[in-house]
C-alpha cells in the first residue's frame, strides 16, 4: 500500500474526478490507516512504498502491477500524469528482489487484471489495451480472458468486478459489453450480481481473502448478499478516495 501523503484530485482522468468536493486530506489519511489496520487485524501483512510528491494517484497501488506465481508484470499508464508511477513501483519491487517486466502497451496492473482460479480476467475499453492482454498471457502462461468495459464510471475492471475466491466473482453485468456478459455467465454461473447502486458506492472495488471481504459500507445491498453467501464482510469506508475514482481494491496491490 502507498500512504496517501500526497493524495489529491489535481486532474480529471475519469468521471469521478470532475466533482467539486475537495479532498479532506486528514480524513483520507485516517480512512487509509483504517484499511491497513483492518488487513493486519485479519492476519494479512501490509508493506508500504514511499509516496512521491506530484503523484497524487500513486496511492492507488493496485494499478502498478500484477504479481502472480512470484512474477511481476508492471504497468504502463494510459494517462501521461500517472506514467512516472511505474518506475517508482519498479524500484520498490527491485529492492524486494523482484524484477519487473514493463508492458509494451497500455496496462494498469490489477486495475484491469483479476486472477481467479486458473485464469486472468483482463479488462479493456478505457485503460489497458488488448495488446497488453496478449503480453500478459505470454508472460504468465495463464489463459487471459478479455472483458470489454462500456461505462466510463467503471473504467477499470476492478470497479466492476472482484474475485470472491478461486471459483467465484461478484460483478455488475451492465458495466460490460453483451458478449463479455455472456462470457461471465458461462464462466461464473453462480456469481454474485451487484446492482448499479452498489457498484456506484464502490462495492465491487473490494478485496476478498476467500472468507473476509473488505468492502465499502455504502454498498449495503452487496454487504447483505455477501453475508447470505457465507462470506464475512469487513466494512471499511474510503469515501475520500471515491472522489478520485478509487476505493479499497485500488489502494491495495496483492503480492501473490
Ligand atoms: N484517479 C485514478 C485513475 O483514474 C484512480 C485509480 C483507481 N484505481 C483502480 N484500481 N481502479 O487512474
Amino acid at each position: 500500500m502507498c500512504p496517501p501523503e500526497h493524495f489529491d484530485v489535481r486532474y480529471a482522468i475519469n468521471p469521478w474526478m470532475s466533482g467539486d468536493a475537495p479532498v479532506d486530506t486528514a480524513r483520507a489519511a485516517r480512512q487509509w490507516e483504517t484499511l491497513a489496520a483492518a488487513y493486519r487485524a485479519h492476519g494479512h501483512t501490509v508493506d508500504t512504498i514511499t509516496p512521491e510528491p506530484d503523484l497524487p494517484d500513486m496511492v492507488f497501488a493496485a494499478n502498478a502491477a500484477l504479481c502472480l506465481h512470484g512474477k511481476v508484470f508492471g504497468s504502463s499508464f494510459h494517462a501521461p500524469e500517472r506514467r512516472p508511477e511505474s518506475a517508482a513501483y519498479e524500484k520498490w519491487f527491485a529492492a524486494d528482489g523482484q524484477p519487473v517486466r514493463r508492458p509494451e502497451s497500455s496496462c494498469e496492473g490489477e486495475g484491469d487484471l483479476v486472477p481467479v482460479g486458473g485464469l486472468i480476467l483482463a479488462g479493456t475499453g478505457f485503460r489497458t489495451s488488448r495488446a497488453a492482454h496478449a503480453e500478459i498471457q505470454e508472460f504468465f502462461g495463464v489463459p487471459t480472458v478479455a472483458l470489454h468495459l462500456t461505462d466510463p464510471y467503471f473504467y477499470h475492471l476492478d470497479t466492476a468486478l472482484f474475485a470472491l475466491d478461486d471459483e467465484n466473482v461478484a460483478y455488475l453485468p451492465e458495466a460490460f459489453s453483451a458478449g463479455s456478459r455472456q462470457v461471465l455467465e458461462r464462466l461464473f454461473p453462480r456469481a454474485v450480481r451487484a446492482t448499479r447502486d452498489d457498484a456506484m458506492a464502490f462495492g465491487l472495488n473490494s478485496v476478498s481473502d476467500g472468507r473476509h471481504v473488505f468492502v465499502a459500507p455504502q454498498a449495503t445491498g452487496l454487504v447483505d448478499r455477501l453475508a447470505q453467501e457465507g462470506y464475512v464482510p469487513v466494512p471499511v469506508d474510503l469515501s475520500e478516495f471515491h472522489k478520485a475514482g478509487g476505493g479499497i481494491k485500488c489502494c491495495t496491490q496483492e503480492i501473490r
